[in-house]
């Protein structure tokens, strides 16, 4: 059986996306193959696409299908797959690295996918698992967040921003986040206790004594690590997600010198914390913003602007309308 996908078959710009038929996958026994209704475009997706992360492009072979963030259908399971079933609406990250979901059909272990929330639709679906999965392991693996600390959160409007901010909230966190001012009316909404404009604001004469750092901002620059390690308590944690950015000696002694940890943390893609940010979802305490929907064919045009840095929101590709 065939089925349609966006595939590289070089590194580059977006044009070298193309719209292809290709075999339609078959999972393994402890897979799941699902309809795909709608994926999610990450900031990876593009750094994938122009090859400009050797670390990441040593371990992927070409062609390729992109796209890690994944809403569908259930239509096929492996022999060992328990706790799902053909037809089941889910929601999860697909096998990284591996064909993605622009397509029609994608396969993924069932233990990265979980059920997707009822009161979203599939294209709102597909721009949680990857973002919200950065913030859940960032904040309670590595940053081990705990009701009523005080976290600042450096890009705190972003997709993984968005999804930090309210899982903080939601555990009984203080909140402070860094955005542009055109993005405090969202951080208003999603229930930020204090917000500081990164472009005309010092944040480290504004800040101190916050139990955690959470980096999750477009940022690589190890001084403004060092002036995120003065704003924390004395034993308090720096958690980045820009784990292809390291910490350099001095953000390393800044962080001895108060006793303090620095934590690179790359998502971990668990179906029990898809299940949390379910409930979360369902139960209203986490608001889903709505994307930027493209119809799947026109995948270089959404990447163009994404890359332009002329939208904002999460870009959404649709690869089927919902009845
Ligand atoms: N480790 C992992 O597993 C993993 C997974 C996913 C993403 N990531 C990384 O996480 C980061 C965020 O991804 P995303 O999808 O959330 O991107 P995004 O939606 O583009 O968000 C980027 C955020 O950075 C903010 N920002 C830009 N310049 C800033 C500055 N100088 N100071 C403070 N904030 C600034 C933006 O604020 P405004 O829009 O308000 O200007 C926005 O809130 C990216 O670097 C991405 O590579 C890592």
């Amino acid at each position: 059986m065939f089925m349609k996908a966006i595939r590289i078959s070089e590194f580059g710009l977006p044009k070298v996306m193309e719209l292809k038929e290709i075999d339609r996958p078959v999972p393994k026994s402890d897979e799941i193959l699902v309809k795909v209704y709608a994926s999610g475009i990450n900031p990876v997706d593009l750094v994938i696409r122009a090859g400009s992360n050797p670390a990441l492009s040593y371990n992927l072979s070409l062609p390729m299908t992109l796209g890690w963030d994944t809403a569908g259908i259930i239509e096929e399971l492996g022999d060992e797959v328990a706790g799902f079933q053909k037809g089941d609406a889910v929601y999860g990250v697909p096998n990284f690295p591996g064909d993605g979901s622009y397509a029609e059909y994608v396969v993924a272990k069932a233990s990265q996918f979980a059920l997707k929330p009822k009161n979203i639709c599939f294209n709102d679906a597909a721009g949680i698992p990857l973002a919200a999965l950065t913030a859940w392991t960032a904040m309670f693996e590595f940053g081990k967040l705990k009701m009523g600390q005080r976290i600042l959160i450096q890009g705190a409007s972003g997709s993984v921003g968005g999804f930090a901010v309210q899982f903080a909230k939601s555990m009984g966190a203080y909140v402070i986040g860094t955005a542009s001012a055109d993005s405090f009316d969202y951080l208003r909404q999603i229930g930020a206790d204090e917000f500081i404009d990164y472009k005309t604001q010092k944040f480290e004469d504004l800040v101190s004594e916050v139990d955690i750092v959470l980096e999750v901002s477009s940022v690589r620059d190890n001084n403004e690590r060092l002036k995120s390690v003065k704003v924390l308590k004395k034993n308090g944690i720096l958690v980045s997600v820009n784990t292809d950015f390291a910490f350099n000696d001095e953000v390393l002694q800044a962080l001895d010198r108060k006793n303090g940890k620095g934590e690179l943390s790359a998502n971990q893609p668990r179906k029990k914390w898809l299940e949390e940010i379910k409930k979360l979802i369902e139960t209203e305490k986490v608001n889903v913003p709505k994307g930027v929907v493209f119809p799947l064919e026109n995948a270089i045009e959404a990447h163009s602007l994404m890359e332009s840095k002329s939208a904002k929101g999460k870009m959404i590709l649709q690869v089927r309308k919902e009845n």
